[in-house]
């Protein structure tokens, strides 16, 4: 179904059952995953948070000004990146890592055709440092790289396997929608991404789905037309 995608992981997912920084489990079972996506010629490309190690909301109550969090979150990120490519590595995956912010020592600077031109040669692209600019979450800088390299679709990997009407972690009764638009979400309130993310995708035609990654070769499953997540379209 989709040639190449956008794959969002959240930083905080790579705890685990940790409770600060990177379980090997966890970052080896998104190595396989990711392996797996490979050998079936699917072009892929990571945006990875920061959540596990700093977010840039933890910087107000710390007496950290938001500005200088939002960075130590984008400097979160290439720690994960870092990881992540090294980890994709060890299982034989081709990866670049590229860096919004430029830190040439450890990461490719972005330049937008060449990023392309990496996927087109089957290399896993690791994007970190977000946007490069504070005010902007790591789904926003997803949305933005998803647009950019005309990527089929923008996966986000979430611990729930869905878009839900009520929080299901909450509510025994929550309705998981299979497919949903953009105003759908917006008239329900639903909680998907940030409204930055949300209106890049929308308004660019960029599909996005929500679903459980945890769920070993769920993302294979839903290329192959299977009814995982919550799409959500135009
Ligand atoms: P093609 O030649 O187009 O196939 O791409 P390539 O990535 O193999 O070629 P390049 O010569 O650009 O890169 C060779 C290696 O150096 C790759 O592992 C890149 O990730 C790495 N590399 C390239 N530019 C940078 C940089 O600015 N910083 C860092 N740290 N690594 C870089």
């Amino acid at each position: 179904m989709y040639k190449r995608i956008l794959l969002k992981l959240s930083g905080e997912s790579l705890v685990g059952d940790k409770g600060f920084g990177i379980d090997p489990e966890m970052i080896m079972h998104y190595a396989q995953e990711i392996k797996e996506l490979v050998a079936h010629d699917i072009e892929i490309a990571i945006v990875i948070g920061g959540g596990n190690i700093f977010r840039g909301l933890q910087a107000g109550p710390n007496g950290i000004a938001r500005v200088q969090g939002d960075y130590m979150g984008m400097l979160a990120t290439c720690i994960n990146g870092m990881a992540l490519q090294s980890v994709l590595e060890s299982v034989g995956v081709y990866t670049r890592l590229i860096s919004a912010i430029e830190m040439r020592e450890i990461a490719e600077p972005y330049i937008r055709r060449k990023a392309i031109r990496h996927l087109e040669k089957g290399r896993v692209v690791i994007f970190t440092a977000g946007t490069g600019s504070p005010y902007f979450t790591t789904d926003s800088a997803a949305a933005l790289r998803a647009n950019e390299i005309k990527a089929d679709v923008l996966l986000k990997g979430t611990r729930v396997d869905g878009i839900y009407d009520k929080d299901p972690e909450k509510h025994d009764d929550a309705e998981k929608f299979d497919a949903i638009t953009f105003m759908e979400v917006i008239e329900k309130n639903l909680k998907v991404m940030d409204m930055t993310a949300f209106t890049l995708c929308n308004e660019n035609d960029m599909p996005v789905v929500v679903m459980d990654i945890h769920e070993k070769g769920n993302i294979l499953k839903l290329i192959n037309g299977e009814n995982i997540g919550t799409t959500v379209t135009r």
